[in-house]
């Protein structure tokens, strides 16, 4: 094969030549409210992943649909299908197996939305809309690169494995098995996984990471009254569900951001001194954590120990509580059942059961502690393991090549606070390399309102996505 290099040119002008067509793609994909968490959105969900498969067909990929039956925690419901393709079976090429997941995060305009949420609308060279770079965009990109291949008439560097998820946002239910039990099978020969589900650090260097925390979610359900009850009948004369509950999630974490249950910060691996330099040259301000939060609430004031907490450390957030008055007014109600939500963001050393171990134990002496006759219950709702690899692989110098082509810099080293429960997955059942090559911006807003993505980083991202591929055909193993 000839060099990477020779087919850039005219592969790059073809990518530049179809930017409205692939700006078109992204707008099917996010006018499809695929919300993995809303069972009501669950068909949805299915039919992007017929619109992948559909998409994925038409330009040659053999594709299959993996049913993996009914979820777990709502049994009426079945899970969306993974999409497993496969583009190219050449042996005498490399094989690279990526992922993505084509579910989204809920979005409803009276959320605070500019724009419809699920209709892709451009304003001042970005395109707003769910799912734009959490992670259609992204999807499209492996999409849009097999197709500017065909249509420059060059040849694909590499058989491509493409596995696209329709439940990470709920903790990629069922994906560990599959990914298991194909490990011999459809991801067999994969050389090197890639993974495009993350964003750059900032809004102007390019990135490439190798860490990710994980994430252990809980709720803690407390009941006692049959019925929601007036507060002035019975205000006084029984004991608060919803009074139990605050007292038990401000027993959880401080407002400076300590986690409180005892000996979970024992788990934690400690910073060596070479781990610390590598903070030292990440390019990061604190004006980009002010700009990307839109407020000035940051909990250190320096950059270094703002970005440790980010990677490296875990966190405790609480999310909301189900079952709560919260509509506007003055409701003089006394819940008769709430359901608060957590998560801790794990780090190296942490085992997932043995922070569920402490986590159990501190809730259950929390609520002990109250003395209430209520009743109390503590679950996990998830887990995902963290994941730590090392970026000096033949997988990342692809990559850092690509990075260095597309955008003229080479790429920050970073991790990232964020979960992509199968990566440890990916990485342990193919015993391969992967690498988490990102295409929007840290500013994108991902899960929040006003998700977006620059149309420069989408098209510029399908340049990095095939260039990468590229390189990683030719690049030595070392
Ligand atoms: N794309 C994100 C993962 C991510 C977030 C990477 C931030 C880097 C920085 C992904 O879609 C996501 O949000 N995952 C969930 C997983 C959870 C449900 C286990 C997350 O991190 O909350
Ligand atoms: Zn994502």
């Amino acid at each position: 094969m000839s060099s990477p290099e020779s087919a850039f040119s005219s592969l790059f002008k073809e990518i530049d030549g179809l930017k409205e067509h692939f700006i078109t793609r992204l707008s099917k994909a996010v006018s499809i409210p695929s919300v993995s968490s809303d069972l009501t959105l669950r068909p949805k969900v299915v039919e992007m992943a017929h619109f992948l498969k559909s998409e994925l067909t038409a330009l040659g990929a053999a594709v299959e649909l993996r049913e993996l039956g009914p979820q777990p925690d709502a049994p009426d419901t079945q899970l969306p299908p993974i999409v497993l393709a496969r583009y190219g079976v050449d042996t005498s090429k490399r094989t690279i197996l990526v992922y993505g997941h084509y579910d989204v995060q809920p979005a409803l305009i009276e959320d605070g939305w500019a724009t419809e949420p699920f209709e892709l609308v451009q304003k001042d060279d970005k395109m707003y809309g769910r799912g734009s770079t959490d992670d259609k965009g992204p999807v499209m990109g492996w999409i849009n690169s097999i197709e500017a291949h065909q249509k420059a008439g060059i040849e694909f560097p590499v058989n491509l494995i493409m596995c696209f998820e329709g439940m990470e946002e709920y903790g990629s239910e069922g994906l560990d098995d599959l990914i298991f039990a194909e490990k011999d099978k459809f991801f067999k020969d994969a050389d090197a996984v890639c993974i495009s589900d993350n964003y750059w650090l900032g809004t102007t260097k390019p990135v490439l990471t190798y860490g990710l925390r994980g994430c252990s979610y809980y709720s803690v359900t407390v009941e006692g009254p049959a019925a929601d009850l007036h507060s002035g009948v019975f205000g006084g004369m029984v004991s608060e569900p919803m009074i139990d509950l605050v007292h038990i999630l401000s027993g959880l974490v401080s407002p400076d951001g300590k986690i409180l249950v005892p000996g979970l910060m024992d788990l934690v691996a400690p910073v060596t001194e070479e781990e610390s330099k590598t903070y030292d040259t990440i390019e990061y301000e604190m004006n980009d954590l002010y700009a990307a939060t839109g407020a000035k609430t940051n909990l250190h004031d320096d950059v270094k120990r703002t970005l440790m907490a980010r990677w490296r450390y875990p966190t405790l957030s609480l999310h909301g509580v189900e079952g709560a008055f919260s509509a506007p007014g003055a409701k003089t109600v006394i819940p008769a059942k709430v359901t608060g939500k957590f998560s801790i963001r794990t780090v190296p050393d942490m085992q997932p059961h043995d922070v569920d171990e402490l986590v159990f134990a501190h809730v259950n002496d929390l609520f002990t502690k109250l003395g209430s006759k209520n009743k109390m219950e503590i679950k996990l709702l998830h887990d995902g393991k963290w994941w730590l690899s090392s970026p000096s692989h033949w997988n990342f110098e692809a990559a850092k090549k690509a990075t260095k082509t597309v955008w003229g810099v080479d790429p920050d080293l970073t991790r990232e606070g964020g979960s992509i429960p199968v990566t440890l997955s990916f990485e342990q059942a193919t015993g391969k390399n992967v690498l988490l090559l990102p295409v929007g911006r840290g500013d994108d807003g991902a899960h929040s309102i006003n998700e977006k993505l620059d149309i420069s980083n989408y098209i510029e991202g399908v340049k990095t996505l095939s260039a990468y591929l590229h390189y990683v055909a030719v690049e030595k193993m070392e």
